[in-house]
């Protein structure tokens, strides 16, 4: 796939639904006590994986005129597997399972692909043991695959996110639903919170409070959930890459219709703004628990060089390598710091951004815990490495857009994770040179 200059970005477009919530559309429903109905669910590899994974936990789920019905079977209705559970690329599937599976009187084994059975899973294994969970896994429980049989007499902890994962703070509370005592999150950078909002949705005993030490998450052992219906808004994450491309190809202008603008999410959004891009939220509504809006943005010629710092990084971690795309063309040296989190991401995308800049004449610095980038530099093109990481073939795919020769992306399907429409979105919305 050659991603070649662009003329100009414009239109209207309602990017895939958001992922997260997806995920959680699922997982968490098939734990209520009857039938929840998901509108606009996300049809992508990992959350598709999410739906085979409960199918074969004993979830009923069924589609028909674009709605998903999920039958839930009650906080411990989940049937022991007959396979290896097979996770894909899904780190959420993966580490939300675990905590559901924690406390379900059930064996099962979870295994994944290359990226995934190199990514830390200890970081959810540990709380959970202490919480009285059996498991192990490859590596002292550090890899897939994984074994677990789940314990019926876990018990509440209190547990401070010092990575500010949303999947091991969910992973957590989902086990917490079937634990005695409470379980406690302590979050001193708050993480996205699409858990908690569904679980008081669904009459969770849970409950969430703010104050100088940062956020935290109060669970209680709760009888049942009840079921809901869910209407899921568009992925800011995947709004990110056309936001991005009007921003820097001249004469754009585009609207994003219907994205989530949870504030735990939309920190790309604001560091746009603050390095001055041309962007606005429009109708601003709520639906179904969530913050919602349209997004108009325009072509922004002056954009100016910012700094991400550690508390920044959770609302934009899945697009920060996009970020650093777009300071190549702002004025002054951006610095992202404290994202050391990106490095066990689907890739390691510190390096995958910065190996890939390298290649298309991108002048640019490595930290361990993030990346320089210089300013107003030629993007000259060539061909770059995916890693099979979704989020780096599409947004070298933006970059392309502004390349003199054109960027060649390496296994460019593998955008179909979270965004299978992506390249036909930009066919759509992209008039090339
Ligand atoms: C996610 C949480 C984040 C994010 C991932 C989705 C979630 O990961 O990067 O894409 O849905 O909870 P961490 O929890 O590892 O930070």
């Amino acid at each position: 796939m050659k991603i070649t200059k662009a003329k100009v970005v414009k239109g209207k477009l309602r990017v895939p639904s958001d992922k997260s919530i997806s995920h959680r559309s699922i997982i968490i429903t098939a734990l209520a006590e009857g039938t929840s109905i998901v509108k606009n669910f996300l049809k992508a590899g990992d959350t598709l994986t999410t739906i085979d994974v409960f199918r074969s936990l004993g979830i009923k789920i069924d589609e028909a005129e674009g709605l998903f019905f999920i039958h839930g079977k009650g906080l411990k209705g989940l049937t022991e597997p007959d396979d290896v559970l097979y996770m894909g690329n899904s780190g959420t599937t993966t580490r939300l399972t675990l905590g559901v599976l924690a406390g379900q009187p059930i064996f099962a084994v979870m295994t994944g692909d290359n990226s995934l059975r190199k990514r830390p899973m200890k970081r959810v294994l540990l709380p959970l043991k202490n919480m009285g969970a059996n498991v192990d896994g490859r590596n002292k429980g550090d890899y897939l695959p994984i074994a677990i049989r789940g314990n019926s007499s876990l018990r509440g902890i209190e547990f401070f996110n010092e990575k500010a994962s949303a999947q091991v703070k969910s992973a957590l509370l989902l086990a917490g639903l079937n634990a005695k005592g409470k379980t406690i999150v302590i979050e001193p950078i708050m993480s996205r919170d699409h858990t908690e909002r569904m679980l008081k949705a669904m009459g969770a005993n849970i409950r969430t409070e703010f104050d100088e030490g940062g956020y935290r998450v109060y669970l209680d052992k709760t009888e049942k959930l009840n079921p809901v219906d869910i209407n899921v808004p568009a992925d800011p994450s995947s709004a990110a890459f056309f936001a991005a491309a009007a921003v820097i190809v001249p004469g754009s202008e585009i609207l994003l219709e219907e994205v989530l603008i949870n504030p735990t999410r939309d920190g790309f959004f604001r560091k746009l703004k603050e390095m001055g891009a041309d962007i606005e939220y429009l109708n601003q509504r709520e639906e179904a628990g969530e913050p919602v809006a349209d997004i108009s943005v325009k072509y922004t010629p002056h954009l100016k060089a910012v700094s991400v710092e550690k508390k920044e990084v959770p609302s934009m971690i899945d697009e920060l390598p996009l970020l650093a795309l777009i300071a190549t063309q702002a004025e002054g040296e951006t610095v992202i710091k404290g994202a050391e989190e990106l490095r066990v991401k689907e890739s390691d995308r510190i390096k995958a951004v910065v190996e890939n800049l390298k290649r298309i004449g991108v002048e640019v610095e490595e930290l361990p815990d993030g990346i320089i980038i210089k300013g107003k530099q030629k993007i000259k093109g060539g061909t770059i490495e995916s890693y099979h990481d979704h989020r780096i073939a599409m947004g070298f795919s933006i970059l392309g857009l502004i390349s003199e020769e054109g960027i060649e992306i390496k296994d460019p399907e593998c955008a179909t994770i979270s965004y299978p429409q992506f390249y036909e979105h930009l066919k759509q919305l992209v008039i090339f040179e």
